[in-house]
């Protein structure tokens, strides 16, 4: 193993040094990451003093250290987990083999695809958050941007080694195109739907690092199970990134729904809209919203493309090693849904085909945890109202439900019925422009703004009211 290096340009530890050729590479390519971060990440503070924790060993309790940086003097670089020694292929065709050091021929398209795909939501998500810096509500909310924004851009530097160290000239291609593509844009969209919708305000922000984020939490659980060892090592330690992440988007929506509760009870009133809350409907609203987009992110219930990467042993699952089975799963069969006419069913399918659906499973088991930790805090003020996960074939644009509609109770419904109803269930416009009207900054150390509750504790054991953001 090597040790960290400093020396270099790029922090590493992957030896990067002895490796002429790729540093070259990676070398060409970093001015024009830094190109893109200054055109496409956060607006108005590339030059502010922001406190962030960096990445500068991978062994659990040095691989982070904090200080003020500003963002486009962040040490981006490649840091893979601790190889394992012996590690064996875990699952599929290839099971129980030595884990490869080197792509396989026979699937390096394959797995130059599953790369670039997860490469290209980290730039993506920068992309869509690049506004919100502007209405923040408190410099603790925007320290937290900050820190998810600039670790989605080592993200990107984690595939682009993987691209530049493994695939050649195909490689080099991708990696430029990564930083082509643009969020939302007509010509040259992101590849994956959901990470082409706006994240226009922090309501959608916290959500968005709740459910959307977590699709990348287990798109990298299940890319760590990889035959492929660089591809696993480098996921597995994107992963301690990605914990943070989902820290922001659960504690971020708790701090809302503790404000919209104390609010209710203040005035005495389900309507905290109009003394500056976001009411409970309209947070569920958006919970359904980017619930339903992030499960259409994990693709069809039945879908030969996932039996293939398992079969290939390129893509496992969640916990593939924790598993008591064969992990080949030839002979299996797995429950599934499906629409019969007005009916949801579940029908028995060959499990490997049934891999994303398994995926989707286990995320929603996942999101359903921290909406208990919300619904807690509504419980613990005396307040009748649960939050729910709605069904999954609730307004689903991929798989069996996006021919009908389903009620997120679970009914497949009329289209008349749909949109007599769906105001009660999606975000309306009356909705997205009293959250907009809510979106006003706030700079001053420790003051928070009226929609949302302060923390309960400060970052890296500082208190809530540090100047996280020195903005003068
Ligand atoms: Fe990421
Ligand atoms: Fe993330």
């Amino acid at each position: 193993m090597a040790g960290i290096d400093y020396i270099e340009r790029i922090p590493n530890n992957v030896d990067l040094r002895e490796d002429r050729r790729l540093l070259r590479a990676l070398e060409d390519w970093q001015p024009k990451f830094l190109d893109w971060w200054k055109e496409m990440g956060p607006d108005g503070f590339q030059a502010k003093d922001v406190y962030l924790r960096t990445a500068i060993s991978v062994d659990k309790n040095g691989w982070a250290q904090f200080d003020y940086v500003k963002m486009p003097e962040y040490r981006w670089g490649i840091f893979l987990a601790e190889p394992e020694p012996g590690r064996v292929v875990p699952f599929g065709d290839h099971k129980g083999q030595p884990a490869w050091q080197e792509v396989p021929g026979e699937y390096r398209g394959t797995l130059r695809r599953l790369i670039v795909t997860q490469g290209d939501t980290e730039p993506a998500s920068v992309e869509q958050q690049r506004h919100l810096g502007g209405t923040c509500p408190s410099l603790y909310d925007l320290r937290n941007i900050f820190q998810v924004n600039v670790e989605e851009g080592r993200h990107l530097w984690a595939m682009v080694y993987l691209l530049d160290a493994y695939f050649g000239r195909d490689g080099r291609e991708e990696a430029e195109a990564l930083l082509e593509r643009r969020s939302g844009d007509r010509d040259k969209p992101r590849i994956l739907g959901a990470f082409n919708e706006q994240t226009p305000d922090w309501l959608s922000y916290f959500m968005f690092c709740y459910f959307t984020d977590r699709d990348g939490k287990y798109q990298l659980a299940a890319l760590c199970e990889s035959g492929f060892d660089p591809l696993s090592r480098t996921c597995r330690f994107m992963l301690t990134e990605e914990a943070h992440h989902m820290f922001i988007g659960e504690t971020g929506m708790m701090r809302v729904v503790q404000r919209t509760c104390e609010l209710m009870r203040e005035h005495g009133t389900d309507d905290v809209g109009k003394h500056g809350g976001i009411d409970l409907a309209a947070i569920q609203r958006y919970l359904n919203f980017h619930c339903s987009v992030s499960l259409d992110l994990f693709g069809s219930e039945i879908s030969t493309n996932a039996a293939n990467f398992y079969t290939a042993s390129l893509k496992g699952r969640f916990e593939e090693t924790k598993r008591a089975d064969d992990h080949q799963l030839k002979d299996v069969l797995h429950p599934v849904p499906a629409v019969q006419g007005d009916r949801i069913v579940t029908k028995e399918e060959p499990a490997l085909i049934t891999l994303n659906e398994r995926l989707r499973e286990d995320y929603l088991a996942d999101c359903q945890r921290g909406v208990n930790r919300w619904n807690d805090v509504i419980k613990k003020r005396g307040i009748d109202v649960e939050l729910k996960l709605p069904h999954r074939g609730f307004h689903r644009a991929v798989g069996v439900f996006s021919e009908v509609r389903v009620s997120p109770d679970g009914r497949i419904i009329s289209e008349a019925e749909w949109d007599a109803r769906k105001h009660e269930w999606l975000p309306t416009e009356a909705d997205k422009a009293h959250v907009a009207g809510l979106m006003q900054p706030v700079y001053e150390p420790g003051t928070f703004a009226g929609w949302i509750a302060p923390p309960a504790r400060g970052i890296n054991g500082q208190p809530v009211d540090f100047e996280y953001v020195r903005l003068a």
